[in-house]
């Protein structure tokens, strides 16, 4: 057999134009998919927001921290499971809905921003990221903040945003005018802004809540689709802040307290879904919907224990909001896509980075080295 049959794996040997025909077809595939692939990144369009300018503008804003998250670079991860409520079910025909159900969960606690090693804030923007694993290998990953709307519409606006809100080193603080200007041209984003900074701040993550801030769609068994937005709200009472925490000596204190509560007992959140109605918006996350649509407890995620970032936990784990099982469907929201593509592009460059540990180590126990 010729060197060329070898390389082709045709046998028997072709005529050398037959080859040639064959050797231009593979470079023709090879190009267009190189081709493909610099479209996807906005190679050829360079006035175009794209996945991989919106990942550039973290790290230019943030400085490169590699082999960290882009955003929500600082946290923890969790073990645990959902138990259902079966009252999802006539609107999800999501197994984990239905009656009896118990589906084992991992996720992730963090503090908003692309500082892996800052110091725990109270004000700071907290995060609780979930992944569900179904029977049959269907997921759902779903990202939450604990703020009541998210301060933009559209992925543009964030990636204004991010720079208009870009602290000056000198000041600590971000531009009044830079932010002046972008509230001028984005005045949703000044609403919603109000609305955040009205919140009310929990003493930590386990008395918080979190919500998934986009609409997105439950689809029942018979096809009837239902707007929703979600929330996780604590099954534990508010507690004051401790003295550690008033203290603020330990600079990961947010996490070191969530991680002592776990081990005292397990932290709850329920699952609570929010049911939109005519007229209610699903592709403006700057607006919230009216508080006495009709709410549903869908379940219980129950936190049994935390494990600091490393190989293999929720640290290599991409919180893609559109990992959706069948019975939950995006919306027409703007962000879902600019999301999903997004923390695709931020998974891709950390997985390929060489990795520090993470700022939250595991706490002792309390009583363990003495
Ligand atoms: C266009 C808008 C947005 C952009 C560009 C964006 C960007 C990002 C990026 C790059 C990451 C890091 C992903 C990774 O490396 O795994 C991230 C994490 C995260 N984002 Fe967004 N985000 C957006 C909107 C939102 C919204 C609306 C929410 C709503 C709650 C949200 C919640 C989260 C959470 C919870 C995490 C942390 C997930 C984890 O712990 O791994 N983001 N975001």
């Amino acid at each position: 057999m010729s060197l060329l049959n070898d390389l082709t794996g045709a046998s028997p040997a072709l005529n050398p134009r037959a080859v040639l025909l064959r050797l231009g077809a593979i470079g023709g595939l090879v190009v267009g998919a190189a081709g493909a692939f610099a479209y996807v990144g906005g190679w050829f369009s360079p006035g175009t927001l794209t996945q991989a300018r919106i990942v550039d503008r973290f790290e230019r804003v943030n400085g490169p921290h590699p082999g960290f998250r882009r955003n929500h670079a600082k946290g923890l991860c969790l073990v645990g499971r959902f138990e259902s409520t079966s009252r999802g079910e006539r609107l999800s025909k999501a197994s984990l809905f239905a009656a009896g159900q118990i589906t084992p969960v991992t996720g992730r606690i963090a503090l908003a921003g692309g500082q892996p090693y800052a110091a725990d804030a109270a004000t700071t923007v907290r995060s609780l990221a979930l992944r569900f694993q179904l029977p049959d290998g269907e997921e759902w990953r779903t990202g939450n903040n604990d703020i009541p709307v998210f301060p933009v519409r559209t992925p543009e606006a964030f990636y204004a945003q991010l720079l208009a809100a870009k602290p000056d080193p000198a000041t600590g603080k971000p531009d009044p005018e830079a932010l002046k200007a972008f509230f001028a041209a984005n005045p949703e984003s000044a609403t919603a802004a109000a609305l955040i900074k009205e919140r009310r701040i929990t003493s930590g993550f386990a008395d918080d809540t979190f919500r998934g801030l986009n609409a997105f769609q439950f689809v029942a068994g018979d096809g009837t689709e239902t707007p929703v937005r979600w929330a996780f709200v604590p099954g534990q009472a508010e507690t004051a802040e401790s003295a550690a925490q008033t203290a603020r000596a330990d600079k990961n204190y947010l996490f070191d307290e969530f991680e002592t509560a776990v081990r005292r007992a397990p932290v709850r959140w329920h699952l609570v879904a929010s049911l939109g109605e005519a007229g209610d918006p699903t592709a403006d996350a700057t607006r919230p919907w009216p508080a006495e649509r009709t709410s549903v407890d869908l379940g219980t995620v129950i936190v049994t224990a935390t494990e600091a970032e490393a190989d293999g936990n929720c640290r290599d784990v991409n919180f893609d909001p559109l990992v959706l099982p069948a019975g939950i469907a995006g919306s027409d929201d703007p962000l879902l896509s600019a999301r999903s593509a997004a923390y695709a592009q931020s998974f891709a460059r950390r997985a390929g980075e060489p990795k520090a540990p993470s700022a939250v180590h595991d706490v002792p126990a309390a009583g363990a080295g003495l």
